[in-house]
């Protein structure tokens, strides 16, 4: 597959995926003046988020321009550890130089469907005057039950075609989640997954080389519309791919 990078390990994969980030998000600045990406939640880019931090990519990066958005959120406060928002505050937004007013929190405080609303007013409010949010960037993780951001096996998020932004039930956790719909995701310029480790191949497998079924398989129903895709893998979790000829 042309668009599957894989990697020795993860280490490699991060640096890989910091360059990428710096790369997408500069030329977007270079061509209107800022970026806007959705940050991924997980365990998955914590590595790549301290990398940008680091003195070896923060200069390569006008933080001024940037705009931070999160492809789903817990229903938690903002300085739980189950945030998506705190894990990155703490790895890399405490850290780089970028404006508050350019961070979009989730509100994971809210009441769910205040919540929802909210953040798909931030949305339609930054990306006014268009029919569907077209992030520079939007990072992904991807699950062991191959579900990704928090458009999990079986849920109602996977089949609404209007919203943005929703909030979505997830029964195997007996909780909600806030997630971006399919139809956002899809309307990206550049969707880049990162994915490592041996508990994600069998997913991965399904993802990359089953029969379209994204109520099973969540991930799959990611086919960015007019804009990049990219799976940026390490070894372990590219184990069960077959690689093609
Ligand atoms: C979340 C994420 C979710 C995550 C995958 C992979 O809120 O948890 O958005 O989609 O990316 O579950 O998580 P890991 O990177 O921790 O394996």
């Amino acid at each position: 597959m042309k668009n599957l990078k894989i990697f020795e390990d993860a280490t490699a994969l991060s640096h890989f995926a910091a360059g990428h980030f710096v790369s997408v998000v500069e030329n977007s600045i270079q061509e209107r003046g800022f970026s806007s990406v959705a940050l991924s939640g997980g365990s998955t880019p914590k590595h790549m988020y301290s990398l940008l931090a680091s003195d070896r990519y923060i200069q390569k990066i006008n933080w001024e321009r940037v705009h931070l958005f999160w492809g789903d959120e817990r229903c938690v406060p903002p300085d739980h550890e189950q945030s998506n928002f705190f894990t990155a505050k703490q790895i890399m937004l405490e850290h780089v130089p970028i404006p508050q007013k350019n961070v979009h929190r989730i509100k994971g405080e809210l009441a769910l469907d205040q919540a929802a609303a909210e953040y798909e007013m931030e949305l339609r409010s930054f990306f006014s005057g268009t029919a569907e949010p077209r992030f520079d960037l939007i990072l992904l993780g991807l699950g062991d039950d191959a579900h990704t951001a928090s458009l999990f096996p079986g849920t109602d998020a996977l089949r609404v075609r209007k919203a943005w932004f929703v909030a979505n039930f997830v029964p195997k956790l007996h909780d909600w989640r806030l997630t971006l719909t399919p139809m956002a995701i899809n309307a990206a310029a550049q969707v880049t997954f990162l994915v490592t480790g041996t508990l994600k191949a069998v997913s991965l497998c399904h993802v990359i080389q089953s029969p379209y079924q994204p109520e099973l398989y969540p991930a799959q129903i990611v086919q960015p519309t007019k804009g990049g895709l990219l799976w940026l893998v390490d070894r372990e979790a590219a184990s069960l791919i077959e690689e093609e000829d």
